[in-house]
């Protein structure tokens, strides 16, 4: 990995040329960008220690949390034990998890579903009370807790925010979108702090928002591929901004596919949610042949990096456009109970999953990699936290094990909340910063064609399975797309976000290519094998010639029992 495959992307500072004393100015003790679990989970932990703003870049709910299905995992059986959930989270990464984070996040995992109890999120319960616990893919046993069926999202959704609206000390403001991190000032290591944000809203156009400390919760990069069930804002903007303000990532080579979003032509790739599976649906094909048996002990039930590989595998053995989610042993009335929300949604495309298998395709899901962080949220930029989908703690290692990333956005959450609330840090102020980029006068640019091209781009060459070739084609078409991209200045959040999702292809394409094995998500035809000196991860941060290289330590049973202890 040499300098030139990220120069397109090294030399920007912020999106758009300012003056900060011209600009309309907002103060706070803790900026929360994003309105997903993991960033309200924050805003209420720093509301416990002074002021806060959350910001979100639509609509509250519209973010992957509102729209996740399966649940939450947590050991929360009585003969269920935190190093049970450890191990399957350790097994599911492919080696590469940190263990200190994993440790960390069973632990603390049972409490966060208390503290949601407490808040009034309505799980479902059985007759006696106790938690329904579902099973997913990867778990050796039922541990999943859900709300309104197959809705656990929209409740855990509602349930923070209206924590979050009736905490005086939090002011929420929607449809307000971050372009930039604005540094400045010397932290006492001699480097730039993070001083807030750059924000735009539709009607108040842009202002500052000074911080003490700022914690990015902004959610992951989903729609970088064409195919994705992910919400549409989820551009990378988190990456791209803590990128541009000197942050370091990591891991953005592995993006988890999920095995069975919707196919069916034309309409978009809603989840049909792994949970599913676990109540006893089969993937067939054409034929109705379980194929994943025999790839697998667990057979459907696998690491979705297994299920995934497997169906694109088996498609390309048969031809076929897509495989079958059989779930016809649940029954109709019986798949309606148990997920109310996915019945309403084929129902709209004539399917009834009672009686007819449900055609499926793996899609994008999930940003394993992100803004490196350690326990606490912190970036290693001054006055920096991240956490979430847009962070990157070593928990999920190659792979994410199935419903941990809500439980992440809990625990992780609350510990960036407070740990941004609590730093010592200097006063809010505003300062003196001032961009002075100009606008290129190279020619005009068809957004749309450029979202869309880089989406199929994505898709066709940093999919699923990848070989060298591929990811070096694709780096060649970002960083031309790059060049006539990045030095225009836009006014409005469809530019910005076209930016950054440029940035972040960049990145993960980049990350994608440096990994030679097949680990986790990451699969090369050309390197089809796990190798013992990739067992680590790269650092990448902006201006760096190369990436930092950092093994990983292997899980011991003391890990596991020391998880157990602490729950
Ligand atoms: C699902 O319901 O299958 C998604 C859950 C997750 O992504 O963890």
């Amino acid at each position: 990995m040499n300098e030139s495959m990220l120069s397109p992307i090294q030399d920007r500072r912020y999106l758009i040329p300012f003056r900060s004393q011209l600009l309309p100015s907002i103060f706070t003790e803790t900026l929360v960008i994003g309105s997903g679990v993991a960033g309200l989970r924050a805003a209420l932990a720093a509301a416990e220690h002074g002021d806060v703003i959350l910001l979100a870049k639509d609509e509250f709910e519209k973010t992957n949390t509102a729209w996740a299905q399966g649940g939450i995992a947590a050991s929360l059986a009585e003969d269920d034990c935190a190093a049970d959930h450890a191990r399957d989270t350790f097994a599911a990464g492919a080696s590469l998890c940190e263990p200190s984070t994993v440790e960390t996040l069973v632990a603390e995992g049972p409490r966060e579903i208390e503290r949601l109890t407490e808040i009034g999120m309505r799980f479902d319960r059985d007759a006696t009370g106790a938690f329904e616990l579902a099973r997913e893919g990867g778990h050796g046993r039922r541990r999943i807790v859900h709300a309104d069926g197959d809705a656990t999202g929209r409740e855990l959704s509602r349930a923070l925010l209206a924590a979050c609206r009736a905490d005086p000390r939090i002011r929420l403001f929607e449809k307000c979108f971050a372009l930039d991190l604005v540094t400045g000032g010397t932290s006492e290591r001699g480097e730039d702090r993070v001083l807030g944000a750059m924000t735009h809203h539709p009607k108040y156009g842009l202002q500052l928002v000074w911080a003490r400390a700022t914690v990015l919760a902004s959610g992951g990069m989903g729609q970088l591929w064409r195919e994705t069930t992910n919400s549409r804002i989820a551009t990378g903007d988190g990456v791209a901004m803590a990128w541009r303000a000197g942050a370091t990532v990591a891991d953005l080579e592995f993006v988890q596919f999920h095995p069975t979003a919707l196919y069916v032509a034309g309409a978009a790739r809603s989840l049909i949610s792994e949970a599913v599976r676990g109540e006893g649906a089969h993937l067939v094909d054409r034929t109705g042949r379980r194929f994943m048996e025999g790839r697998h002990a667990l057979g459907e039930l696998a690491p979705r990096d297994i299920v995934s590989r497997g169906i694109v595998e088996h498609l390309a053995q048969t031809q076929d456009p897509n495989v079958f989610l059989d779930a016809r042993s649940l029954g109709t009335a019986g798949f309606r109970a148990r997920f109310p929300g996915l019945a309403r949604l084929l129902e709209g495309y004539g399917i009834d999953p009672g009686t007819t298998p449900i055609p499926v395709m793996p899609a994008a899901h999930y940003t394993i990699g992100g803004v490196w962080t350690d326990l606490h949220g912190a970036t290693g930029v001054p006055g920096l936290y991240a956490c979430g989908e847009v962070a990157c703690n070593g928990l999920h290692g190659a792979n994410r094990l199935a419903s941990n990333s809500l439980l992440e956005g809990l625990v992780f959450g609350r510990r960036a909340g407070v740990a941004a609330a609590t730093a010592d840090a200097p006063p809010r102020a505003n300062m003196r910063v001032v961009s002075d980029i100009r606008p290129s006068d190279k020619g005009e640019l068809d957004l749309v064609d450029v979202r869309s091209s880089l989406r199929s781009a994505m898709w066709r060459n940093v999919g699923i399975v990848r070989t060298g070739n591929r990811l070096a084609d694709a780096l060649d078409m970002i960083h031309f797309w790059c060049r006539y991209s990045l030095d225009k200045i836009f006014d409005d959040p469809a530019g910005w976000e076209i930016q950054n999702m440029l940035s972040c292809a960049a990145l993960v394409t980049t990350a994608a290519r440096a990994r030679q094995e097949s680990r986790g998500t990451h699969t090369r035809a050309d390197f089809p094998t796990e190798r013992s000196d990739e067992r680590v991860r790269r650092l990448w941060r902006i201006a760096q010639a190369s990436a930092l290289v950092r093994a990983v330590r292997e899980p011991t049973e003391t890990h596991a029992t020391h998880a157990a202890g602490r729950a």
